[in-house]
């Protein structure tokens, strides 16, 4: 569970999804006890977690790139955006891809989406980048391809941000540190 990045959720939004889970119908089952393999501070290295959300407010839309990285962040776009080392995503390297996902048969790396252009999304314009996530806002578009060469990322979840929020995570995406990491979208 990305902790770090949701110790960072504004306090209303917070309210907003605990509102929403209270909505859901009551399910009795029994799971077994959690179970951590390392403390969370460890997983998390880096600044502490902060004891409360009351000071978290979201930037205003209108400071668009500030809004921008407030959505990536609660999106989760870096965890999956991170080189893959054995300890995990390699945060200091956020957005440079590579992190492989192996399904068997379909073995997919994320992309580099850091402005890098030549292995980045830096000659991306925002057009093109609004269509990676909108295309698949109706079933009928989604690319299955049974065995092979089918993307992990959530599309058919991601599709739902609104075309604003869309623009302002690409925004926010052009003012991260361009990395050179060229990525191989779907190795053997
Ligand atoms: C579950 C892991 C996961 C999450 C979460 C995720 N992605 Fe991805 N993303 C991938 C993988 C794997 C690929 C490569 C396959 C593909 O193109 O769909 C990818 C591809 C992309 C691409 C295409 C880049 C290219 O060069 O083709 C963009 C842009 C992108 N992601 C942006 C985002 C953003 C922005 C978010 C957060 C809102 C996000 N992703 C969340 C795994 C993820």
């Amino acid at each position: 569970m990305p902790y770090v990045q949701f110790n960072h959720m504004a306090k209303e939004d917070l309210l907003s999804i605990i509102a929403y889970i209270k909505t859901w119908k009551p399910i009795h089952k029994k799971v077994p006890a959690r179970q951590l393999m390392v403390p969370i501070a460890m997983a998390y290295p880096g600044p502490a977690l902060q004891a409360s959300v009351d000071g978290n407010i979201r930037p205003p839309e209108t400071d668009k790139v500030k809004y921008g990285e407030y959505l990536t962040t609660m999106a989760d776009c870096g965890t999956c955006h991170s080189p893959q080392t054995p300890q995990g995503p390699d945060m200091t390297r956020m957005f440079a891809g590579g992190y492989k996902f192996d399904l068997g048969s379909n073995k997919v790396n994320s992309a580099n989406i850091t402005p890098d252009s030549a292995t980045g999304i830096g000659a991306w314009t925002e057009e093109r980048f609004l269509t990676k996530f909108t295309q698949y806002r109706e079933e009928k578009s989604y690319n299955f391809n049974p065995g092979n060469q089918n993307s992990i990322m959530p599309l058919s979840i991601l599709a739902g941000i609104k075309d604003e929020d869309l623009k302002a995570i690409y925004a926010y995406l052009r003012t991260v540190k361009p990395v050179t990491n060229a990525v191989e979208k779907f190795p053997k």
